[in-house]
């Protein structure tokens, strides 16, 4: 196939090229309505389809490979490995869904999700799609006060849970994590279904726990619920501007038909190849490429609990590749960092084979040259970086490697629009700009199918968020460019959302809880550049008048309360104390300088501001604690 024709077609006609794409999915009453307009403005793919998402993902392939693996779960972790096929883990999601449903849990009822890196997270997120329940995953990083935000906003009839996590040596106990955050919320879960992990028990102490086994004693197995293609199938939280986050609704019916398409076609994958999704179930990758997108594609994925170093060393994902013949992988390239830091020379590489990998696919964040050549040099396979969101729920720009000739790899750029994205850059008024001329990153409507079209309960925060900014378009928060051979090239976010270990967050958040601390009487959190981990966050704050604290303790008692309020994956490890912040004669904090500031990266002094010496003290400062 060629990438033109394809493009150009689906282009042209969106519709006919999308219904095309339909037809390769199995639906149990094929949609007669391809594209329709939603209330808010957005658009919906396959409406009135009939199908069911775990059918597409288990059920289908019982009669073809009932006996494949499914699922490899490995983790070095807890030193445990496990095969599970086609057939079980069909067995395991029916019992599981039987329970859920005996518990009074049915279609268009919302579940949380607060799971480490176990086969079960998988079955219950599986579950949940069976019976027409909508889940939300939850990743084990937040702090309870995240989770008890996002149980108020889903009002989950249940919460599943597991007794612990384990990050490196230590283990993370969830369950009284979980109870904190229903103790914080205002909605209260029926029931709190907990895995108990032989590591550490959690105590039942309330007559909502149940026992994840005894959940489902008795129980029948659960068939598959008939579904709408516009019926909600997951709410995915993320990070926006402000400190509340956007619950990302994902529909079933475009979302099954993206996936079937980007596995076969952006990432090369056929039925019955190994592939590995190196990421957690709690981002959008987890949901499209660990489990929804492999299983609906037939093929046998890897569920990996671990680190891609200390579990046991820096060789642990060449291991992997070796013993299951991984054919392709996704990673965050921040993984990749940390492996090259403590194996530079790729010594543990080379003790394995990893002739089965055709290519490895990076995306969450800016892949580096450096770390790029690394493991080109390394890998000998093309190393493929592309670019998505948790909106978009599959790449935007990438290479299409089951077709002849896909795009080469481009140092620096994420590669070409995949079909029915058609990406434009526009200025501040929303003009289109020249190529290679740096500017807005936006959308033109409507995006092809898989793609959101609201957020949970507030469709109209959808939007106000995405759709008036530049009217037409999608606005990704983005900024970038264009070569001339249409190459994308993504600089950064233009608004402020920081990436952390290929984490987004939210400095809006963290902003909130600095501000809350009673000697703070005002702060801006930025993200400022980070070796490791791409981004971390810095604060920058003005004390009260008269307050009297050390900037050493201050910064001790900040640090634990985002780590507390936000999450230990926030990173927020550094605060400094600054006379007064850059404003805008109307008063409102420049923040886009600020970001500059810290990125190092050449800035202009707004016209707007009101005192440019400001920034010449930020700079300094800054230079002083060694944050720039
Ligand atoms: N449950 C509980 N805590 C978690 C967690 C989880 N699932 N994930 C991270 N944390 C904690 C870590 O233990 C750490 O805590 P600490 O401050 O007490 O040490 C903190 O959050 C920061 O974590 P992180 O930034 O991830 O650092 P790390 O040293 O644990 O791991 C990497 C570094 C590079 C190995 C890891 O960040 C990684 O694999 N990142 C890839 C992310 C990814 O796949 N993103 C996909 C987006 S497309
Ligand atoms: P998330 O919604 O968590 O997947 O994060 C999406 C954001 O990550 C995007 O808006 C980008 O800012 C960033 N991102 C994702 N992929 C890339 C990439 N390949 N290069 C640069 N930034 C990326």
């Amino acid at each position: 196939m060629s990438y033109n024709e394809e493009y150009q077609a689906a282009q042209q006609d969106p519709e006919a090229y999308w219904a095309k794409q339909a037809r390769r999915v199995e639906w149990f009453k094929a949609p007669q309505s391809i594209l329709s307009r939603t209330d808010n403005g957005a658009f919906s793919w396959y409406a009135d389809g009939e199908m069911n998402s775990c059918y597409l993902a288990l059920d289908q392939h019982l009669g073809t490979r009932a006996d494949q693996v499914a699922l490899y779960y490995d983790s070095p972790a807890t030193g445990t490995k496990q095969q599970i096929t086609y057939k079980q883990l069909h067995s395991k999601v029916a019992h599981f869904a039987g329970g859920l449903k005996r518990l009074g849990v049915g279609k268009g009822d919302t579940v949380i999700i607060y799971m480490p890196m176990i086969p079960e997270a998988a079955v219950a997120m599986l579950a949940c799609a069976r019976i027409g329940a909508i889940h939300s995953v939850v990743f084990g990083g937040f702090a309870a006060n995240e989770l008890a935000i996002r149980i108020d906003d889903a009002k989950p009839k249940v919460i599943l849970t597991a007794s612990c996590g384990i990050e490196f040596e230590r283990k993370i106990a969830y369950k009284p994590l979980v109870d904190n955050a229903i103790a914080i919320a205002s909605h209260k879960p029926d029931y709190t279904i907990v895995y108990q992990r032989p590591m550490l028990i959690a105590e039942m102490n309330t007559d909502r726990d149940l026992d994840w086994h005894d959940s489902q004693i008795g129980a029948e197995p659960a068939e598959c619920v008939v579904v709408k293609g516009s019926d909600p199938l997951y709410i995915l939280y993320t990070s926006g501007t402000t400190g509340a986050p956007k619950g990302i609704v994902r529909d079933n019916g475009g979302h099954a038909v993206a996936l079937n398409y980007a596995l076969h076609n952006v990432y090369g994958m056929s039925p019955g190849d190994v592939w590995w999704g190196a990421s957690d179930i709690g981002w959008a990758v987890g949901h499209s490429f660990i489990v929804y997108g492999p299983l609906m594609g037939g093929c046998s994925a890897i569920f990996f609990e671990g680190k891609p170093i200390r579990t046991p060393d820096a060789g642990t994902f060449w291991r992997v590749v070796d013993e299951y013949r991984v054919n392709s992988m996704f990673c965050a390239p921040t993984a990749f960092r940390a492996i090259r830091k403590e194996d530079p020379e790729g010594k543990l590489a080379k003790k394995y084979d990893l002739s089965s990998l055709k290519w490895v696919f990076v995306a969450g964040e800016k892949l580096d040259s450096s770390t790029y050549q690394w493991l080109d040099d390394l890998l000998k396979v093309p190393v493929i970086d592309h670019w998505w969101q948790t909106e978009t729920g599959w790449p935007m720009t990438a290479p299409m490697m089951g077709w002849d000739n896909p795009s080469a790899p481009r140092m620096g750029s994420t590669n070409k629009a995949t079909p029915g994205f058609d990406i434009r850059v526009v200025d501040g008024e929303g003009q289109e700009v020249e190529a290679n001329e740096a500017g807005n990153i936006v959308v033109t409507l409507p995006m092809p199918p898989g793609v959101a079209s609201e957020i949970w309960q507030q469709p109209q925060r959808f939007t106000d968020a995405y759709l008036t900014v530049f009217p037409g378009y999608y606005h990704t928060g983005d900024g970038g460019f264009k070569d001339d051979d249409g190459y994308v090239y993504i600089t950064g976010r233009t608004d402020d959302v920081i990436n952390v270990s290929g984490h987004r967050l939210s400095t809006g958040e963290m902003e909130e809880v600095v501000s809350s601390h009673p000697m703070v009487a005002e702060c801006a959190v930025i993200g400022s550049i980070d070796e490791l981990k791409g981004q971390v966050p810095i604060g920058l704050v003005v004390l009260k008048a008269g307050a009297d604290i050390s900037e050493a303790q201050l910064e001790t008692e900040l640090v634990q309360m985002v780590r507390d309020k936000v999450g230990a994956l926030a990173c927020f490890r550094r605060a400094i104390i600054v006379q007064r912040l850059p404003k805008t004669r109307s008063g409102k904090t420049l923040r886009s300088v600020l970001r500059k500031i810290a990125a190092n990266s050449e800035f202009k002094i707004p016209s707007t501001i009101d005192d440019e010496n400001i920034l010449d003290e930020i700079v300094e400062l800054m230079n002083q604690a060694n944050l720039r």
